[in-house]
């Protein structure tokens, strides 16, 4: 016989389920147990003297034990669980719980450390759902666009971007690096005349952060794509991208995450609102008082990124923010610059958090490597500037991360939005 999930029984049935043991009250003459499985819960009744071998697995169990339970599944209105029952006639114990090491108010430490159980929750199922759907929804967006999904390599032979921030590892007779971003590959994919492009994948960062929305693995959902004319297309491309994905996140999960995270998914209206970094200073000044030093205003500073959500909310009634011109000096040197200087690219802010950063690249190799020179990089690049020595499009594209979406999505941190999370001083399970 063919298992069923719990919320797919048929009533009147004889059928057979399997699942979790949520609860479990074992009375003298009769037993509950409350299944759980992916797709619900479901009681369990059974009258222990009509069915004396039932009896005998019910008082080997423990809760969070998993058993297989057959019998008939029948209507019973005093039933608190959608007013349904399966009553067994038989069960098997498939495995036996220990004592539960978590607790419903354990904290996020003690959570992390037995994460396999803390993901058993309807939360964290809804959150991974959640991500699920967005992801395909992004992909599916790409797909009818014709890009090409690609998997760029993780080990590499140079630092990718800057340098800093890059676990080394050894790799046989010599170094190898964690890639920091498929960046230069993407790229690679434009010279060599894929057009569009998009990967979804690891990005590793050694960074010493201890914050809600840092790790040192996370998964990123990059793209890139030729023949733009400024890094407004990418821009409005991206725009055009979070609104599909929110949009499906929305539709098949918003009354869930409204339930069980008490927010509204609001799916982002065309265009999202943007703004030049200084005139971003000097609103955040004018209107909430905030203020930093100049020197530090080539780049958003972590409270105005989080300020910017409350300008950005109460000036346009919008969640999304993009900030563009940035300072040369802050920015990678792969971005291209206008005449002036200012580098063609930006970043997205949602809900006061940067989820992307992205950029028109510049193309043209004398350029690319005068650009390189100036930010020290030399032969470090060298592999990566050969790309644009044998003709390239223009071209230009963004890095998403995704855990950083998903918390944003729930508001939670970025260990609770990551299967497994992954920080200075965590590396199990
Ligand atoms: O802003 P980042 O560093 O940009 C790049 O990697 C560029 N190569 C992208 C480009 O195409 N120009 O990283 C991209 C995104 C960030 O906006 C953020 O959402 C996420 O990756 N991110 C992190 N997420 C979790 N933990 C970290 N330590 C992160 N660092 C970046
Ligand atoms: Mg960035």
């Amino acid at each position: 016989m063919k298992r069923v999930l719990v919320n797919e029984a048929p009533v009147g049935e004889y059928c057979r389920v399997a699942g979790f043991v949520e609860n479990l009250r074992n009375k003298r003459y009769m037993a509950f147990i409350v299944l759980r499985d992916f797709s619900g819960k479901l009681q369990l009744t059974v009258d222990k003297g009509a069915y004396p071998e039932v009896a005998e697995q019910v008082d080997r169990l423990t809760v969070e034990s998993v058993i297989t339970a057959e019998g008939r599944l029948v209507e019973n209105p005093a039933v608190k669980m959608g007013g349904r029952e399966l009553v067994v006639e038989k069960l098997t114990v498939e495995s036996i719980s220990d004592a539960m090491p978590l607790m419903a108010d354990s904290a996020i430490d003690a959570r992390m450390d037995y994460r396999w159980i803390d993901l058993r929750t309807e939360k964290n199922r809804l959150m991974l759902q959640a991500q699920t759907t967005m992801v395909a929804a992004m992909r599916e967006f790409l797909l009818s666009r014709n890009f090409v999904e690609i998997h760029t390599p993780k080990l590499i032979g140079a630092a990718s971007e800057s340098g800093s921030d890059v676990f080394e590892l050894e790799y046989f007779d010599r170094k190898a690096y964690l890639s920091q971003s498929p960046q230069f590959y993407k790229q690679m994919a434009m010279a060599a005349g894929l057009e569009r492009i998009f990967e979804c994948g690891p990005v590793f960062r050694a960074e010493k952060s201890f914050t809600r929305r840092h790790a040192t693995e996370f998964t990123g959902f990059d793209l890139e794509f030729s023949y733009i004319d400024s890094f407004r297309d990418v821009m409005e491309l991206e725009a055009e991208l979070l609104q599909a994905a929110l949009a499906a996140v929305a539709e098949k999960h918003g009354g869930e995450i409204e339930r069980l995270f008490g927010l509204k998914t609001i799916v982002p209206t065309l265009p999202y609102p943007q703004i030049k970094l200084h005139d971003l200073y000097d609103e955040l000044e004018r209107r909430y008082g905030y203020t930093v030093d100049e020197s530090e205003k080539g780049d958003l500073t972590t409270d105005a990124e989080q300020l910017s959500y409350r300008f950005s909310m109460d000036e346009y009634g919008h969640e999304f923010l993009f900030v563009t011109d940035y300072s040369a000096e802050k920015r990678a040197f792969y971005h291209m610059r206008d005449e002036k200087g200012i580098p063609q690219g930006y970043d997205l802010i949602w809900r006061g958090t940067e989820i992307t950063t992205g950029a028109q690249r510049e193309h043209r190799y004398d350029v690319l490597k005068q650009q390189a020179a100036e930010k020290g990089l030399g032969d470090d690049v060298k592999f990566y500037t050969e790309f644009f020595r044998y003709g390239c499009p223009p071209h230009g594209g963004f890095g998403l991360g995704v855990d950083r979406m998903t918390m944003l999505l729930l508001d939670i941190g970025i260990k609770e939005a990551e299967f497994l999370f992954r920080s200075p001083n965590r590396l199990t399970p």
